[in-house]
């Protein structure tokens, strides 16, 4: 296993590329399940989250090649239905995303409950509980479930919360469905408008993504595509929040500055410069971090991806704040390892109430999941000293050659296999 050894203290500097989107390109995957003809997608980040998708493509027949700088080929000639084994949705709950359009396709699919993960229980059940509705029947057996329909049909579905994966699931379901399906309290994440314009381009007729009311008209067949990857929002932010921690001054370029708005209006409030062009955002600390409270929510409110990284910036912030997640239910688990690092917060339930210190202490830590991972790397990069995290394969799931893209920008951080 590989660990990060980080000596703190150096402010980012300088311009970084920000890569394209993993939770754009698992759904983009999942589409080419529809396509009739091949598909070409450009920008896809190489993470592991992309690797096991691809691997979970080939159950389903579809022969996936990558050409190299970004680019992955879909042969999707052979595409059949079967099962989506727990071993991979386990490792990767986007793997649930198959159900929808192989269910729509083909009439039947099985597919792993996923079971809980590190950051709550998150279950499926609005997911089933939608393709229910829609004339699906579903049945749970030794942890799968089979799901048929002969061909699903159009209805009104009103989730009870808002679900990302969820309303893409449904989105792919939909198209093909016989009828006019309605999404009410839809997700409005840039990665569904991204998955609703690639399945408009593939023949879909889908209004309204974006918004929390979203009309498909079924279609009969859907064709191959090509498309490009939108930039990634949580790493665009994660950078941000680097230059932010550090003292330094980093511009991403690439990046899309309307989908990081709820983070830009903080680090402002923070009293950092925040400027932005088309597609380029930059953060410049001019000195200092005030306290700024904050509470998750589904876009466009704060992303719970980046309430993690914008804790490990509060805790060196000149005052007290709250920070309230109200997405998950176990996700602060970047507190007891921020704590060792000398931070001072206390968890009440959903809340973090942080109170800022002079500064952190480099520590040996561990990663629990992607983004508390990105969290103790912006926090080793501050601290004083050496920080070593371990466990960074969690990292590596949604953030490319991150250590080797943080040294452009003047960063002392180095991958070393853990002895
Ligand atoms: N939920 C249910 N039942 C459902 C669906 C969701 O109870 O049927 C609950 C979940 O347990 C959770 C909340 O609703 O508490 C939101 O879940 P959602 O379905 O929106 O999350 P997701 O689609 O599984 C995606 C991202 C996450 C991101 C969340 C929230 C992908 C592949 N994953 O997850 O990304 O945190 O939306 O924005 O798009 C990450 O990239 O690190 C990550 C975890």
């Amino acid at each position: 296993m590989d660990q990060f050894c980080i000596r703190g203290g150096k402010p980012l500097r300088g311009e970084v590329e920000v890569a394209g989107s993993k939770n754009a390109t698992l759904p983009i995957l999942a589409a080419s399940l529809l396509a009739e003809g091949p598909c070409r997608i450009s920008r896809v980040p190489c993470l592991r989250d992309t690797e096991t998708f691809l691997n979970l493509l080939t159950e389903f027949g579809l022969r996936c090649e990558k050409k190299g700088a970004g680019v992955v080929e879909i042969d999707t000639s052979g595409a059949r239905t079967g099962t989506a084994p727990y071993d991979l949705v386990r490792t990767m709950r986007a793997s649930v995303m198959v159900l929808g359009p192989l269910l729509a396709r083909f009439g039947h699919v099985r597919v792993s409950l996923p079971g809980g993960c590190a950051i709550g229980a998150r279950p499926i059940d609005q997911h089933l509980k939608a393709l229910e509705l829609m004339g699906a029947e579903i049945e749970l057996k030794e942890g799968y479930v089979n799901v048929r329909a002969d061909r699903l049909r159009g209805v009104r579905i009103l989730f009870d919360m808002i679900t990302v994966t969820g309303t893409k699931n449904l989105l792919m379901a939909a198209a093909l469905a016989d009828g006019i399906t309605v999404l009410e309290n839809a997700a409005q994440e840039p990665e569904v408008v991204a998955l609703a314009e690639l399945l408009n381009g593939m023949g879909a007729r889908i209004q309204g993504a974006g918004t929390p009311v979203v009309m498909i008209e079924g279609v009969e067949r859907l064709s191959g595509f090509e498309v490009e990857v939108p930039p990634d929002r949580i790493e665009t932010g994660t950078f941000m929040i680097g230059a932010a921690i550090t003292g330094g001054d980093v511009t991403a370029r690439r990046c899309e500055p309307d989908h990081v708005r709820s983070l830009t209006l903080r680090l402002r409030e923070a009293g950092l410069e925040v400027t932005e062009g088309n597609d380029w955002v930059r953060v410049k600390n001019g000195g200092g971090v005030r306290p700024v409270s904050i509470k998750t929510a589904a876009y466009p409110g704060f992303p719970t991806d980046l309430q993690a990284q914008f804790m490990a910036l509060m805790t060196l912030a000149e005052g007290a704040c709250a920070i309230t997640e109200t997405i998950f239910e176990n996700r602060f688990m970047h507190a007891a390892e921020l704590i060792r690092m000398g931070a001072c917060i206390n968890i009440d339930g959903r809340t973090a109430h942080v109170e800022g210190v002079p500064s952190l202490k480099g520590a040996t830590v561990m990663a629990t999941d992607l983004r508390a991972s990105a969290s103790l790397v912006l926090a080793g990069l501050a601290a004083e000293g050496e920080t070593v995290l371990r466990r960074i394969y969690h990292i590596d799931r949604g953030y490319e050659r991150i250590e080797e893209r943080l040294r452009t920008l003047g960063a002392d951080i180095e991958r070393v296999a853990e002895s």
